[in-house]
């Protein structure tokens, strides 16, 4: 039986950025991945709704769904024993009703092993995150590109460029701030913005696209790993080509079975001669 680990709480991410030390959260959607990035020591793993994009094939997170959530959160869930995991409550489960907002963030602890939600918006979410963190439940905010409103955005772009936009983030970021989050993703904002947001509040920003001047950052662990995609977003850095290397891999067993070396003596099970039929 391996050791208990001491979890890592959003008391811990909170006081990492009073003391100043940065913060580090990757994405994970399955058992695997999330051991991987565990081991890795990230202090917190989100079981991003970008599932909807690199595991499920849509082309944009809106048709996730809670059972699609609680699915990928309870996998990634029984993989992680130090990091904060976090569920990110999808399109349309946090802007309905009182009580079925409340339901859906509980759900993610109660049914799926999350320690927290994150969710996407401004102002116009302050009261949900109000109710959730009244019910105990830790909240995560997100602002800048957020990807569930793109039809509204126009686009996945850079958010906050102009004084008036820039100015409305800041104060969305104050106002999620008081309204109880433990913490904010700032998605997609110029380097400058992110820097001010991140001094105007006491809750730490983690970055993604958004410069080194955050508490903390996060990239798509599939973003960083070269499994995802041939669109390479400006902010992400690729440490490694995992779909090269796997799709080489592919390749050589096919070829491999084809030329019939494939399986080798090394790969099968013998048995006594006189024991054969
Ligand atoms: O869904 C996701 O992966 C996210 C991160 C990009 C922050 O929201």
């Amino acid at each position: 039986m391996p050791p208990p680990v001491k979890r890592i709480s959003t008391v811990d991410i909170r006081r990492k950025k009073q003391e100043g030390r940065l913060i580090t959260m990757l994405t994970a959607y399955d058992y695997p991945t999330a051991r991987l990035v565990d081991d890795a020591g990230v202090d917190m793993v989100l079981v991003g709704d970008s599932v909807g994009n690199v595991i499920l094939g849509y082309d944009s997170t809106i048709p996730v769904t809670m059972a699609d959530m609680l699915h990928h959160t309870r996998a990634v869930s029984r993989g992680v024993r130090r990091a904060l995991v976090i569920g990110d409550m999808p399109f349309l489960s946090y802007n309905l009703d009182r009580a079925e907002t409340l339901r859906n963030a509980g759900r993610f602890l109660q049914e799926a092993g999350a320690q927290a939600v994150k969710l996407e918006g401004g102002r116009e979410v302050a009261e949900t995150v109000r109710v959730i963190v009244s019910a105990g439940i830790p909240v995560m905010g997100h602002l800048g590109l957020t990807p569930q409103a793109v039809h509204q955005l126009g686009g996945y772009r850079v958010q906050g460029r102009d004084a008036a936009t820039a100015r409305r983030l800041l104060e969305d970021a104050r106002i999620l701030e008081a309204a109880g989050v433990f913490s904010i993703v700032l998605e997609c904002v110029p380097v400058e913005l992110a820097q001010r947001i991140t001094a105007a509040v006491s809750v730490p920003t983690i970055g993604i696209g958004a410069g080194p001047h955050c508490d903390g950052q996060v990239l798509v662990t599939h973003d960083l790993l070269g499994l995802y995609g041939d669109f390479k977003p400006k902010f992400v850095k690729r440490y490694a080509e995992l779909y090269k290397d796997i799709a080489r891999a592919l390749r050589e067993f096919r070829e491999e079975v084809e030329a019939g070396r494939f399986p080798g003596p090394e790969h099968g099970y013998s048995m006594p001669e006189e024991e054969l039929p």
